[in-house]
């Protein structure tokens, strides 16, 4: 992606100068997942992912550049805001899977099927495999500030503690380079942010608390699996993955949402992204 192309997809430069370290990078991940998914063809030039069932993802849930956002309209004598399902939206099912979110929610999954398709080509476990197909859920379906933590809580109800406790510290880890394991610190980040680039104090803290963690390296290989994951020729198929999240990920009998889990919430923000009350 080059550098023109990433200003103008946040707002303009004005808007990339308002933003933290943190957010900085975290629009990169998401403008280059979404400039993946348009190579490939999977998607409108429009904020939605058109997905090869023919659905209509949304890109997010929420946005926080903030200053270009749209008023919420006023409502006008004998109109009423929505609430329910969204006809806009692919109607989910009442007992949603991972895959239904994966079909109707998520978009930009290109990158996260590379990703795991490189850790898999590495010879990696089964669960960094995992990992790395999860690893960016919160950008492409969520929230994408502080996507780590809050795809972290996403999925942590579901899985091993060390694939969540993963994503979670890859968001920081990604900013310090180990070159003894092969992760230099990410070049585009400079040529996107400048040399003076700098991510807030928490995530230094995070990151050397992570770095003396005994699963450091299944962080660390989210990150090392990550920067190489955005060819446009690469193409991968879900289907290849059905049976790894078969056995790394415990679907709740009421479906994601309806399990009353930590994190049921935030999967019904996903379904239902405009009931507000
Ligand atoms: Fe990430
Ligand atoms: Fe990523």
């Amino acid at each position: 992606m080059d550098r023109r192309t990433f200003i103008a997809s946040v707002g303009g430069a004005a808007a990339l100068a308002s933003m933290d370290a943190n957010q900085k990078a975290d629009a990169l991940e998401f403008a280059m997942g979404k400039e993946l998914e348009e190579k490939q063809g999977n998607m409108s030039s429009a904020d939605a992912d058109v997905k090869p069932n023919g659905y209509i993802a949304p890109a997010r849930v929420f946005r926080t550049y903030g200053k270009d956002e749209m008023d919420i309209p006023k409502k006008q004598p004998g109109e009423f805001f929505h609430m329910g399902h969204d006809n806009r939206l692919p109607r989910m099912s009442d007992k949603p899977s991972l895959l239904e979110f994966f079909d109707k929610r998520i978009g930009h999954s290109s990158h996260l099927l590379q990703s795991a398709r490189l850790a898999k080509i590495n010879g990696l476990p089964e669960k960094t495999v995992f990992a790395c197909l999860l690893h960016d859920i919160s950008v492409s379906g969520f929230i994408s500030g502080d996507h780590g933590y809050y795809g972290s809580q996403l999925v942590a109800p579901y899985v091993d503690e060390e694939v969540s406790w993963a994503i979670k510290y890859h968001q920081s880890l990604r900013f310090i380079p180990d070159e003894e394991v092969g992760y230099p610190y990410p070049e585009a980040y400079i040529r996107y942010f400048g040399e003076d680039f700098k991510p807030e104090p928490y995530i230094f803290k995070d990151a050397e608390y992570a770095r003396n963690h005994k699963w450091y390296m299944t962080a660390r290989q989210i990150c090392i699996n990550d920067v190489y994951s955005f060819d446009p020729n690469v193409t991968v198929s879900m289907d290849d993955y059905v049976d790894i999240i078969g056995r790394n990920f415990h679907e709740p009998e009421e479906g994601l949402g309806y399990d009353n889990s930590p994190s049921s919430h935030m999967w019904r923000t996903m379904i239902f992204p405009n009931n507000f009350l």
